[in-house]
């Protein structure tokens, strides 16, 4: 009896040393297994006289169910600690600060054509856009660009290839936001046909234009804004003071100067280019050139169906990359495309 009690005692102190789920049914062998403690004594009955044999047997009975219950209660025991473990090492500390979505921003080039939309928007023009594969007539031919004009030579204007790789007739890439003009016109007229009197023009058209041309003021991509005005008194008297405005409102610069230097575009008669120069600061007397206009050709204006005699206007195409520079005071045109997120963080 004694033995069987110490036998008992042995194994729970065994199971109780172990937290190794494998190790713990190794033991637990040595004590019920085929050539365990308790068969072993089980085996031993058989030599005993009956009533010695009835009442040792039941003793190791209880030592049997004792040990099995001593066993259970470690198995469950390490599960218990297993999960313990597993659920400290995979622990959420949920008072920990969130990491957040770090925050996207506006490209420079975009901040600058969302205040020039906003401007052009609060004297009354519309936004609109066309695309940038554009036909050639809608680039040149309405625009009253001859056909031996050199801008439409391959050095300049980008082309598309046809299906054999030759260059695809009469499709290029716009070479300025001047074809959204036309477009805008032929809708225009479209939509007011049959009216007395059509409706005056008044749009801005922002986007991406493409030449052939890389160094640290031309990019092969870069965006224009063309404008136009159309209506039946419209001069270039108000093109001076819509420009001169825009230009002071722009820059948040009552003291900057504008200046309209002669020059010649085929779709304007006169044309002129327009010069600007800050009155201080570190550009202080430097005058830029920040964008071309003119008097709508009446040529132009006939290849849209609008009757030159009853209407006229200006129209003009300015480079907001430009003025992007000089807002922010940026040096090299490149940085705008490069996508460098050490520059573009800082307008932010
Ligand atoms: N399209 C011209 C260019 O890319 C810019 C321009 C000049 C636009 C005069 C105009 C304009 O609308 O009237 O160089």
């Amino acid at each position: 009896m004694h033995n069987i009690d110490q036998i008992v005692q042995a194994a729970t102190a065994a199971f109780a040393a172990t937290a190794d789920p494998d190790a713990l049914e190794q033991i637990k062998a040595g004590y019920l297994g085929k050539s365990g403690q308790i068969p072993g004594l089980l085996k031993g009955l058989a030599k005993l006289p009956p009533d010695e044999r009835k009442l040792l047997g039941a003793a190791i009975n209880r030592a049997k169910d004792a040990i099995a219950a001593a066993l259970n209660a470690r198995r469950e025991a390490i599960q218990l600690l297993a999960l313990e473990g597993r659920l400290a090492e995979e622990a959420l500390d949920v008072t920990l600060p969130g990491r957040g979505q770090s925050r996207g921003g506006l490209h420079p080039v975009t901040r600058t054509l969302e205040r020039i939309e906003a401007l052009f928007r609060s004297i009354g023009f519309a936004v609109a856009d066309g695309p940038e594969i554009e036909s050639d007539f809608q680039n040149f031919t309405a625009l009253n660009t001859p056909a031996d004009h050199p801008a439409r030579s391959m050095h300049d204007t980008f082309y598309l290839q046809d299906e054999a790789g030759g260059v695809a007739e009469g499709v290029l890439l716009r070479t300025h936001t001047s074809p959204i003009q036309v477009r805008y016109m032929q809708a225009h007229v479209a939509r007011h046909a049959g009216l007395a009197t059509m409706p005056e023009i008044r749009v801005i058209a922002p986007g991406r234009v493409y030449r052939v041309d890389s160094d640290a003021t031309h990019s092969p991509m870069f965006h224009q804004v063309e404008g136009l005005w159309i209506g039946e008194n419209v001069s270039f008297a108000d093109l001076k003071g819509v420009i001169s405005d825009f230009l002071r409102r722009f820059f948040e610069n009552e003291d900057l100067q504008v200046r309209f230097r002669p020059s010649f575009f085929p779709f304007t008669e006169p044309s002129a280019e327009i010069d600007m120069a800050f009155m201080s600061g570190a550009l202080k007397g430097r005058w830029l050139e920040i964008a071309g206009c003119g008097m709508v050709h009446p040529n132009v204006l006939r290849h849209v169906n609008i009757d030159p005699e009853k209407y006229l206007g200006f129209a003009f195409g300015m480079g907001p990359d430009r003025l992007t520079m000089l807002r922010y005071g940026v040096n090299d045109l490149r940085l705008f495309f490069d996508g460098d997120l050490r520059f573009l963080r800082q307008f932010v």
